[in-house]
């Protein structure tokens, strides 16, 4: 897929950019507003981009929003950022007019059951669209994938020598669509955090200091732009 620049040189758009999105927390500290303000408005980046990837030409948009790990975090707030998920599944409907597809990544068994249907729904009505391909990671941990992905290999009964990287691929959540091209993480932090580590084991990582509410699609762009200038080599030459 390529994009003019201004200067008129086509650009590659990376056909699938995975976001940690990070420092809602610090955002609000900032401002003197309790931290779900900063998820609140995060919330409103995350369509912000969303919308701006599809206009772009990127395929597929995976976000981290809730890690196995943020569970820890006090149960206030927790509470919040599952009312901003309602909030948002409640609201998908417009977005789906924009010809998005959603789609929800990570374990939901332990979600409350009405997020669960509106996950269902969300994703039962925006099956036919045709634009970006965008998953959201609720309850996501790549190491609880991997776990999750292994004892469904073992229940299958196939056997340790029929089993291969295709194998773990194909038994997990993201079975169904490509590994991602650029993992960018905001916020100043420098780790995955759990995120796609399997998935994301040739992805080009780009990191920046703006935190997730501040971040804007000239933001993405940036590194978009520098994505460009990587030399891709997969441990060729
Ligand atoms: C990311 O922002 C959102 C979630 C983890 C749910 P944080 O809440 O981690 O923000 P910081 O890192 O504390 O600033
Ligand atoms: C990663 O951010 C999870 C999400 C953005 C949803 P965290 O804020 O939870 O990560 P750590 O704790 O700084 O590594
Ligand atoms: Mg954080």
């Amino acid at each position: 897929m390529f994009f003019k620049k201004k200067n008129d040189a086509p650009r590659v758009v990376p056909e699938h950019i995975a976001i940690i999105m990070d420092g809602n927390g610090r955002w609000a500290k900032k401002r003197g507003l309790p931290r779900n303000a900063g998820h609140a408005a995060g919330s409103k980046t995350f369509k912000d981009i969303a919308r701006y990837c599809n206009k772009i030409g990127v395929k597929h948009l995976t976000v981290y929003a809730f890690s196995t790990e943020n569970w820890k975090r006090p149960a206030e707030e927790v509470e919040g950022i599952m009312n901003i998920l309602r909030d948002y599944l409640k609201d998908s409907k417009n977005y789906i007019k924009e010809n998005i597809m959603l789609k929800f990544i990570g374990d939901r068994t332990v979600l409350p059951d009405d997020i669960k249907e509106l996950m269902l729904t969300a994703e039962d009505d925006s099956k036919n669209a045709t634009g970006l391909c965008c998953y959201l990671a609720v309850n996501y941990g790549g190491r609880d994938e991997i776990v999750h992905a292994v004892r469904d290999i073992v229940n299958k009964g196939i056997k340790a020598e029929d089993i291969t990287e295709d194998t773990i691929s194909e038994h997990l959540y993201t079975n169904y669509y490509p590994d991602p091209d650029l993992v960018i993480r905001p916020s100043g932090e420098q780790r995955l955090s759990n995120y796609l580590i399997w998935q994301s084991a040739y992805s080009e990582l780009w990191f920046s200091d703006v935190l997730w509410p501040d971040f804007k699609a000239k933001d993405l762009d940036r590194a978009i732009d520098e994505y460009n200038k990587r030399n891709r080599r997969f441990g060729g030459i």
